[in-house]
């Protein structure tokens, strides 16, 4: 795999060029787009003919590449740089009522609460998650599944595909000591009681080209569950994820807004 950062200028709305890429073989991690019409995105690929495979393609004009090497990265001092609740060497972060607080190790693992997208999750977790069992899709830092058992939660199950969210997800839970109410693995080895599969929420703060991968990968989850709390969508791609909901028998309930982010509560 490589890691790739492309600029690019389009008229397609962002939704097209995004179903385009990943048809092109690209994961997304990011895209962003100015008003102007310029795009930039960062996407990883398996080897091969990049510039052949993207030559044709009709909704990237003054497409441009360049190949990103892995990042030499040191997260506490991202941490110390970027993250407003960094303090002693540890993030923390509190309930919406601030009547609880927790905390996270600096790591490459996603999730410290200053993206808008974490943000809009932890609102609406905090007035829809008591008395439900969690499972949080792309669980990143674990912040999610860890916030929601402080706000109320029976308990919750978080997964990701990739290993160093896993470890940072785990460490955070030990660091709060909350290892008997938050399982952090993978999906394999994920076991839901028949207790915790009637009362299930989940969560998913992903970009919607994932999204609609987790859709279909979790099918079995999202037929039992009651409740689906998600973000990293932009406010543009709303119409797209409730239509795919409500051809599963979902009905939105509840939306918020932050920036160009939204985030959707569906109930069943
Ligand atoms: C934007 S981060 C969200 C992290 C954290 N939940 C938060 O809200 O801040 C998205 C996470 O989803 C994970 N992810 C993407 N596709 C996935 C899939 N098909 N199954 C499980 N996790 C996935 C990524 O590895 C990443 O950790």
């Amino acid at each position: 795999m490589k890691n790739w950062r492309l600029t690019f200028s389009t008229t397609y709305e962002l939704s097209i060029v995004e179903d385009y890429l990943l048809e092109k073989g690209f994961t997304l991690s990011f895209i962003s787009q100015e008003t102007d019409g310029t795009c930039e995105a960062f996407a990883t690929r398996a080897e091969g003919d990049l510039q052949e495979s993207l030559q044709e393609a009709p909704y990237l004009k003054n497409l441009q590449f360049e190949e990103m090497l892995p990042p030499q990265v040191c997260w506490q001092t991202q941490a110390e740089l970027h993250s407003p609740h960094f303090k002693n060497g540890k993030i923390e972060i509190k309930t919406q009522n601030h009547a609880a607080s927790f905390f996270l190790h600096p790591a490459q693992a996603f999730g410290d609460a200053s993206h808008e997208t974490t943000q809009l999750m932890l609102m609406l977790i905090a007035r829809h998650v008591k008395e439900h069992y969690v499972l949080d899709i792309g669980t990143g830092s674990g912040i999610l599944a860890i916030c929601a058992y402080l706000e109320g939660a029976l308990k919750s199950y978080g997964v990701d595909i990739d290993q160093e969210a896993l470890k940072a997800a785990k460490a955070n839970v030990i660091e709060n000591k909350l290892e008997k109410h938050v399982w952090i693995g993978e999906k394999k080895d994920l076991r839901l009681s028949k207790k915790a599969n009637a009362r299930l929420a989940i969560f998913a703060n992903m970009i919607s080209s994932e999204l609609l991968v987790v859709l279909d990968e979790y099918k079995e989850y999202f037929e039992s569950a009651r409740l689906a709390i998600l973000s990293g969508l932009l406010a543009s791609e709303k119409t797209k994820i409730v239509e795919n909901f409500k051809k599963i028998g979902w009905k939105l309930l509840e939306e918020e807004h932050l920036g160009e982010w939204i985030g959707l509560v569906f109930t069943r």
